[in-house]
């Protein structure tokens, strides 16, 4: 499991440190389709294999259960955000519903965005267990950067990374058009993510860390597990690869992560209409200083009005 991803509180990690192109054409100018927002200039694009980042690691919902069992502080956080929200509260890469299943149980309705079928999957049959939790859950399966509801949301939420799955300008932009769309005129955003640390990003890349023994995703047999990491400077995203290795075989998945350093993520959402912004460096509303890990974002639309 990533280290860079899970931080400090990934049971299965086994490393001891706390880590978790093409070029594009320049826009020529001068016509409206040279001036869409959809290159680089001559910055490098991230590859396409980033995507695949975005899925792997969620292809087994049973071991990122259990990897993040122990991270509680953003559940209660985000549980005490929707007491008392009127309507359903909408989040975006719900998952397997870490944070989803105990809204439900304190009685908030939810509305979930996420392009994994297993994860929605999982989700679903944890609801099932319970009673009355199936029916106040809508499941939508979509890319959150397109999908369109609807329908707006007085709480609007995108906790643990969710955002680091963004790996570009247009990406981001797209994703937040979306929120815009889908929050009430007083409506609150609230998501968090993980602060880069220089120390994280400069790892050798040709170095597999960790080898200690954890249960595989899906055949719960003992296997050694490992990590490698890449940071890509030029597209920010800090690519991991975790390797399984069994008596009979090795897998490998990717999680890729786009990071955002937080001047910059203030930027992109002063620039993307967002007013309000209050940050916090931690789920008990710790100031963001030094030694925050987290940094978590609570801003409304600033599109509100003219809507
Ligand atoms: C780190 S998990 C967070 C899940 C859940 N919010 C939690 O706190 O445990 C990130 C989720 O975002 C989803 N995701 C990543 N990229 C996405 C995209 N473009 N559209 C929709 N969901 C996406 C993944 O499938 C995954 O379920």
């Amino acid at each position: 499991m990533a280290r860079r991803h899970p931080r400090n509180d990934d049971p299965l990690s086994a490393a001891s440190g706390r880590v978790s192109k093409s070029a594009a054409p320049r826009p020529t100018g001068g016509s409206s389709r040279a001036a869409r927002p959809r290159t680089f200039g001559n910055l490098p694009a991230p590859p396409k294999s980033v995507a695949d980042g975005a899925l792997e690691h969620y292809e087994h919902p049973a071991y990122y259960d259990r990897a993040y069992a122990a991270r509680s502080a953003d559940v209660e956080f985000y549980v005490e955000q929707a007491r008392g929200v009127r309507g359903p509260v909408l989040e975006y890469g719900v998952g397997s519903g870490r944070v989803a299943l105990p809204l439900l149980r304190a009685g908030v309705s939810v509305v979930g965005v996420d392009h994994s079928q297993p994860m929605l999957d999982a989700l679903k049959r944890g609801a099932a267990r319970e009673d009355g939790l199936l029916e106040r859950l809508r499941l939508v399966r979509g890319d959150m950067r397109s999908k369109r509801l609807h329908q707006r949301f007085a709480l609007v939420i995108a906790p643990f990374n969710v955002v680091l799955h963004l790996y570009t300008r247009r990406d981001i932009e797209r994703f937040f058009a979306r929120v815009h769309e889908h929050l009430t005129p007083r409506g609150r955003f609230v998501f968090d993510f993980s602060v880069p640390r220089c120390e994280d990003l400069a790892l050798d890349p040709e170095r597999w860390w960790g080898g200690s023994r954890v249960s595989h995703p899906r055949f719960g047999k003992r296997v050694k597990y490992a990590e490698r990491f890449h940071y890509a400077r030029m597209t920010q995203v800090l690519t991991t690869w975790m390797r399984f290795t069994g008596d009979a075989a090795t897998e490998q998945a990717v999680l890729t992560h786009r990071q955002y350093y937080p001047a910059e993520m203030d930027a992109l959402l002063h620039y993307n209409g967002f007013v309000d912004c209050r940050w916090a460096g931690g789920f008990e509303s710790e100031a963001p200083n030094q030694a925050a890990d987290t940094l978590v974002v609570n801003c409304r639309s600033g599109r509100s009005r003219s809507r």
